[in-house]
């Protein structure tokens, strides 16, 4: 069996911690034989645990204490700490190595609910299990979310070669904002899901640009993302925002100008690599 979850970008802007899109890069869980302990074989870099403290095992185990140990195989194309969802496909793949192996027969929705749980906010485990755009709002008595296919554009990723943690970004935004800054931001981000959902990705993108939630702050720690952003400009893309809490920096621009684009931004010498991605529109599979 075979659980594949694709990457996901949160935010798009304005969207802070309610907007998620699923990206084409995924965390393939391979579930092997049973085993006498928990083992997860992988070749990613860094210190992920190969035992059973890794966090899809973790995961699993919290929501399905009984289960056998297995021997597991990940591959991912995800890169850590990128800001593109890495965390939230390994608790979405642990999610459903427990629906399977203990043949829970979650929903979708039931999956969304534990995910959140985990994670703490929806943004980017919701379309890592639904597919495509979803907007969401978390609430203290239960989350509401819709899903929506993204309207067609190029999509680049500039993935630097520079890690950020998430708790490193959210530590540089202010503790509060004043009623008439939170009104002006809502109203951007309402014009900007609305426009999504119309198809209208210049009039998006233009509202992606204007977020007051996180991005100016967050600015200082991704310097590039201005040169980005009037590189997009001059050569007709939509927009650039900050891939969840960055470091990678997503632009959508049209078809026609998005290799032109690839090559200015690759131009532009920053250690990063550019990526062509395509929307997900599945989210999490289960191959048998
Ligand atoms: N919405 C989150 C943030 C995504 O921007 O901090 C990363 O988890």
């Amino acid at each position: 069996m075979r659980i594949q979850v694709p990457a996901t970008t949160a935010n798009l802007g304005p969207g802070f911690d309610s907007c998620g899109l699923a990206l084409d890069l995924y965390l393939t869980l391979t579930v092997c034989e049973e085993s006498s302990a928990w083992q997860i074989e992988h070749q990613l870099a860094g210190d992920i645990p190969k035992d059973e403290t890794n966090m899809i095992i973790q995961v699993a185990k919290k929501i399905a204490p009984d289960l056998k140990p297995h021997r597991l195989v990940m591959e991912s194309d995800i890169p850590p700490a990128r800001g593109l969802g890495s965390s939230s496909a390994a608790i979405v793949a642990g999610i459903e190595l427990a629906n399977q192996l203990a043949d829970l027969g979650l929903s979708r929705d039931e999956i969304v609910r534990l995910a959140v749980e985990f994670e703490g906010h929806p943004d980017n485990v919701a379309p890592a299990i639904l597919g495509g755009l979803v907007v969401c709002a978390k609430q203290p008595d239960r989350d509401f979310y819709l899903q929506h296919a993204f309207p067609d554009a190029a999509i680049l990723a500039v993935i630097s070669e520079e890690a950020l943690l998430t708790s490193e970004s959210r530590a540089v935004l202010p503790r509060e904002l004043s009623y008439s800054d939170a009104v002006q931001a809502s109203s951007v981000a309402n014009v900007m899901v609305a426009a999504l959902v119309a198809g209208d990705l210049r009039l998006a993108g233009e509202m992606m640009e204007r977020d007051l939630f996180h991005e100016t702050y967050r600015a200082k720690l991704v310097p590039h993302l201005i040169e980005i952003r009037k590189k997009v400009a001059e050569f007709g893309g939509y927009a650039a925002v900050l891939s969840g809490a960055g470091p990678t920096v997503l632009v959508l621009a049209p078809h026609e100008v998005s290799e032109t684009l690839r090559q200015e931004l690759c131009g532009l010498g920053f250690e990063a690599e550019v990526k062509q991605l395509r929307a997900e529109p599945s989210g999490v599979r289960v191959f048998k």
